[in-house]
């Protein structure tokens, strides 16, 4: 199994190295942190106090997207009032975080399993470092499955990213404009139940929404145990102590902070 990095979070003041408008509306931003890059693997997440003046109050949730030596990058959405500030930051400025937090992805070393990974939107955000992951531990061409989704092929993030990794990447559109026409869902059921698979030794990474997550474990039922989601729910504390990101699982009720952000399949189809 892959070595897993649990360690305590750490409150830092981090500088931003770098930000860039990658898609309208969406910001990748490297934030220096040796620290936090050193003890975070895939599938972690930053708690970030967006504002400088104590506006908006509660920290906002976002996945770790790729970790380097000293370094790690978030790719986002401006949805609100956090992620608008955040938006604005520029190289040199500072932002506190806390971090890493949250269980990442467990990536059993010795499996078999053909390993496929769907993002819907912004799920791609903390799978392209579990792609950089997968891809050091395999060899050749197509070391992984990738199945993209997104409204239009204007809202397709990271595909050059996974194909320089040795993604086989696979798209889905939800106007036809790239790709087939329909969800990242459907595409990744038929991949699982093609004739190329043994759709038992697929093992499904993906991030999203708690209802995406239940609809795709549902469509591929009976894949790889190993299978696994990120899981996304309004947050405040961010560190296990109100119950208000709490979700029901298979074996009760969890928090997504604490218990997650990455819980196994079997955990939550309903
Ligand atoms: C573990 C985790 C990891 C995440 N990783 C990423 C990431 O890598 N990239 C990214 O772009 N986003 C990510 N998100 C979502 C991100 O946290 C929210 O988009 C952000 O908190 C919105 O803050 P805001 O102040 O801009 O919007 P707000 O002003 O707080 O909200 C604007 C509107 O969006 C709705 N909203 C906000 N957050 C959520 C949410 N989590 N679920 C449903 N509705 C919501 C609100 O109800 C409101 O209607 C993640 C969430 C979680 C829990
Ligand atoms: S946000 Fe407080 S317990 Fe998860």
């Amino acid at each position: 199994m892959m070595k897993q990095y649990k360690s305590m979070p750490k409150q830092v003041i981090a500088k931003v190295i770098s930000q860039k408008e990658v898609k309208r509306g969406c910001f990748r931003m490297k934030i220096e942190s040796p620290i936090i890059a050193r003890s975070a693997s895939p599938g972690q997440f930053l708690h970030i106090l967006c504002g400088d003046s104590g506006y908006p109050l509660l920290r906002r949730p976002i996945s770790i997207h790729r970790i380097g030596k000293k370094d790690i990058e978030i790719l986002y959405s401006v949805i609100g009032k956090g992620t608008k500030i955040l938006s604005g930051k520029r190289s040199g400025d500072t932002l506190d975080i806390i971090g890493p937090l949250g269980n990442g992805f467990k990536v059993f070393k010795g499996s078999r399993s053909v390993k496929m990974l769907v993002a819907g939107g912004m799920g791609v955000a903390p799978l392209l470092g579990l792609a950089d992951e997968l891809s050091r531990g395999a060899k050749g061409k197509n070391k992984f499955i990738v199945v993209l989704g997104a409204r239009t092929h204007n809202h397709i993030l990271c595909e050059g990213d996974f194909k320089r990794l040795g993604g086989d990447v696979h798209i889905a559109t939800e106007d036809g404009s790239k790709g087939r026409r329909g969800s990242a869902t459907d595409l990744a059921r038929d991949i699982v139940h093609s004739k190329k698979y043994k759709w038992r030794d697929v093992c499904i990474y993906t991030a999203g929404p708690i209802n995406m997550v239940k609809a795709l474990a549902r469509l591929v039922e009976g894949c790889s145990i190993e299978s696994q989601a990120s899981l996304e729910e309004r947050m405040a504390c961010g560190l296990g102590a109100c119950l208000g990101c709490a979700i029901e699982t298979q074996s009760g009720y969890k928090r997504v902070c604490k218990d997650g952000p990455v819980f196994n399949f079997c955990e939550v189809v309903a």
